[in-house]
């Protein structure tokens, strides 16, 4: 079935493709939205030719922008990255973001902690007042998932279930496992944060909190910035 917010995804692509002349080290992140802004920006650099090294957050990013000619290096090989551009699941009212739906939270974190910016793009439905009703993707160790669940049931903030594929459970480019916490309401995302990295088994969640992050949303017809 056709993505209805592939539209959406596209603008945000060729926008945010036109908007990193400057820039020399591009981290990207993970999803569909990215991936339109790697086709876009593939694009553009066959119009302005421009010297871009670039990180990727997940293999099938990396595979993707390696196919389309452009040059990716591993984060770790790099002292900084300039701009990381990246989608989400979700974004508030205050900039806070859920992401991990494409269950690269782990890397995306990383490639986002380096960046000195990061932009993140988002169709319009994933704008929200206040995040509830959600469901917030949790990375954990495979060893002993069933009693991290528990652990994460426990807490009872929602009801968490492993993220399963076909016969198996999703496993991330690190060999992580995805809980997803089914959430309806969550009061002070940062509290929620730390309370669910202090659970035993816990590698990451997908609230992204603190970084200077422009969010950039689109309908399909234009493309606005959310936050200042
Ligand atoms: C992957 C992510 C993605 O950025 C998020 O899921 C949005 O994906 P899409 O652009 O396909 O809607 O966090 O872990």
């Amino acid at each position: 079935m056709e993505d209805p917010w592939h539209r959406a995804k596209e603008a945000l692509g060729r926008w945010a493709a036109q908007q990193i002349q400057d820039v020399r080290i591009l981290g990207i992140g993970s999803g569909s939205t990215v991936s339109a802004f790697i086709q876009a920006l593939a694009r553009y650099r066959q119009e302005v030719p421009m010297p871009l090294t670039i990180t990727a957050a997940s293999h099938a990013s990396e595979e993707q922008a390696r196919q389309l000619g452009l040059d990716v290096v591993p984060l770790e090989s790099l002292e900084h990255v300039d701009l990381a551009v990246d989608g989400a699941d979700a974004v508030d009212a205050h900039g806070a973001l859920i992401k991990g739906g494409g269950a690269a939270l782990v890397r995306e974190r990383l490639v986002i902690a380096a960046a000195r910016h990061t932009m993140i793009l988002v169709d319009s439905s994933k704008v929200m007042n206040a995040f509830k009703r959600v469901r917030l993707p949790i990375a954990i160790i495979p060893f002993g998932w069933r009693q991290t669940l528990s652990r994460l049931n426990g807490l009872g903030v929602g009801t968490a279930s492993l993220r399963r594929k076909g016969e198996g459970p999703v496993v991330t480019d690190d060999g992580l496992y995805i809980a997803d916490l089914a959430i309806g309401n969550i009061a002070v995302p940062d509290m929620l944060h730390h309370e669910l990295k202090r659970i035993d088994g816990v590698v990451d969640t997908g609230l992204f909190l603190d970084y200077p992050t422009a969010i950039w949303v689109s309908d399909g017809l234009t493309v606005w910035r959310h936050n200042e």
